[in-house]
């Protein structure tokens, strides 16, 4: 039995390739002397163009179109007119609505030079991201996302982020199931089912566990100063291999 009618897939499919190509845009136009800011006004007007609306500022009055979120900010980043620099971490997460339907995605890169060698925790992410979509399946635990990741994370000497989760997504941004464990949680309940939608989203560290809320009530960091990437995808579960919604 399928959570959606093929209708509703296929608006889900939509509010995919408007974020796949919000995102795809955004990336291209990494390079150093760009502010955030400026990467954040290209967003709204794709999403402008395609009657697309910001889920963090329809949902949550999140002062941007896009979360992007430089160095040690891991998270929930506010665009701003600080210009990047070389080797500065990138992580840019666009989450929007169409017609009603929700999609997520999001991309970490490395700004110029990589000084401090952090593609690899890019590239690694990046694989432990593709690795949790191969496994989706019906009938799969969810507790098998989770251990994926963690066992990908841990192969390449980084840990995972584990107060924040993948989730569902559909006709609004986070829906059942809500928290997805990214590491493996014995009490994570629940099996992936046909016509389920779910956003995966690890994060990886080159050493924290943790992301803590700062003072403006948005920005996340880390305790201890450690750099974070992720990647998120919007996926649609199938008896199969999963289709990605979020690709051009
Ligand atoms: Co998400
Ligand atoms: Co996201």
């Amino acid at each position: 039995m399928s959570a959606y009618t093929e209708e509703e897939i296929e608006g889900l499919r939509k509010a995919g390739k408007v974020v796949a190509l919000t995102l795809t845009e955004m990336v291209s136009r990494i390079e150093p002397g760009i502010s955030t800011l400026q990467l954040d006004e290209i967003a709204g007007k794709i999403l402008a163009q395609h009657k697309a609306r910001s889920a963090p500022a329809l949902l949550h009055n999140f002062p941007g179109t896009t979360c992007i979120s430089v160095n040690h900010i891991i998270a929930h980043g506010k665009p701003n007119r600080r210009k990047l620099q070389h080797g500065d971490l990138i992580n840019i997460d666009v989450s929007a609505e169409l017609n009603g339907f929700y999609s997520d995605a999001a991309y970490s890169t490395v700004v110029g030079n990589d000084q401090d060698e952090l593609q690899n925790l890019c590239d690694c992410t990046y694989a432990a991201l593709l690795k949790a979509i191969s496994i989706c399946e019906a009938g799969r635990p969810l507790q098998l996302i989770g251990q994926t990741i963690e066992e990908e994370a841990r192969q390449h000497g980084y840990t995972v982020i584990r107060n924040l989760c993948s989730h569902g997504v559909g006709k609004s941004l986070h829906v059942t199931p809500v928290n997805i464990y990214n590491y493996n949680e014995p009490n994570q309940e629940g099996f992936l089912e046909e016509g389920m939608v779910i956003a995966l989203e690890p994060y990886l560290s080159t050493g924290a566990c943790r992301a803590v809320e700062m003072e403006d009530g948005w920005t996340m960091t880390t305790h201890n100063q450690s750099f974070v990437a992720q990647f998120e995808h919007t996926i649609l579960i199938t008896g199969g291999q999963p289709e990605i919604l979020t690709v051009l």
